[in-house]
């Protein structure tokens, strides 16, 4: 879906898709675009982005803009039948991603607030059954329900450093978006909730587990482990080391990572030291 949106991009404005990187850099209108997509996770087909792999730099460049989302997004979880488990995982967690950095952005509103809280219970109350009862069409579709409410708020509200050094990890090592994601949350939820607690207390009432009485402390440690604990009975127990990356990759990540455009709108500044230090706890 994003290879059709850098089509379109090149097709009405010319140049070449590498000079579109970044937040409204196209003039023209895309030629009409449906969608239908046969992943429950990415919301290409209701998003403002396109992740393109800029396979030179080994790096995947964010082109952000309201004219790419497309004109219909036909929505059918019958198409997701076919993925395996460890796709549906991926793409599962990318949506639990998109809700949760939607949710803390700093340009979040209470419209987007509503599709990603929603997003995180039906994502966190379903992706544990998707895994274990693939064929279900009733799980695919609560699902693929997840993944759209997810995608509306993080169409509006953008995402955050999760996204950012998910890009720069997954074009160095040309790894899966979600699986990259996945290794990143629970390290970049740590290194935000201070500057979020309320909002992250939110964000664990709706995955099921109990604030009240707790510590801001607490709530981040359980939220920690509420995510590692969801990613490992997912499939998704690597490590950044397990993925092949060297401690000598880790300045050249956050380098890059530091150039996205998804690094704006997370709620807590980071200079490329503070990106550097995620990578190595998620290491
Ligand atoms: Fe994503």
């Amino acid at each position: 879906m994003d290879g059709a949106k850098g089509i379109g991009i090149v097709a009405s404005n010319g140049n070449h898709i590498l000079d579109y990187k970044g937040v409204n850099r196209i003039n023209h209108p895309l030629p009409p675009m449906i969608f239908i997509p046969t992943t429950a996770g990415t919301s290409a087909d209701v998003s403002q982005f396109a992740i393109i792999n800029d396979s030179e730099n080994q790096v995947k460049i964010a082109v952000v803009s309201k004219i790419i989302i497309p004109d219909v997004a036909l929505i059918d979880p019958e198409t997701t039948l076919t993925m395996d488990n460890y796709l549906t995982a991926c793409t599962g967690m990318d949506a639990l991603v998109h809700a949760m950095e939607a949710y803390v952005s700093i340009a979040r509103s209470p419209l987007t607030d509503t599709h990603a809280l929603e997003a995180v219970r039906i994502l966190s109350s379903h992706l544990r059954d998707v895994i274990a009862r693939p064929d279900d069409l009733a799980i695919r579709e609560q699902i693929m329900f997840g993944s759209l409410e997810a995608g509306l708020a993080f169409s509006n509200a953008l995402l955050g450093n999760v996204h950012a050094m998910a890009h720069s990890l997954g074009g160095l090592l040309d790894l899966p978006h979600g699986e990259c994601n996945s290794l990143l949350l629970e390290h970049v939820m740590n290194y935000n909730f201070s500057t979020s607690e309320e909002r992250y207390a939110a964000i664990a009432r709706s995955c099921g587990l109990e604030t009240e009485r707790r510590t801001p402390g607490e709530i981040r440690n359980l939220l920690f482990g509420y995510i590692r604990n969801l990613r490992y009975d997912l499939g998704i127990k690597k490590s950044l080391s397990d993925c092949g990356v060297k401690t000598t990759d880790i300045p050249l990540l956050a380098a890059k990572a530091y150039e996205d455009a998804c690094l704006i709108t997370n709620p807590r500044k980071s200079n490329r030291r503070d990106l550097e230090t995620i990578y190595e706890e998620a290491y």
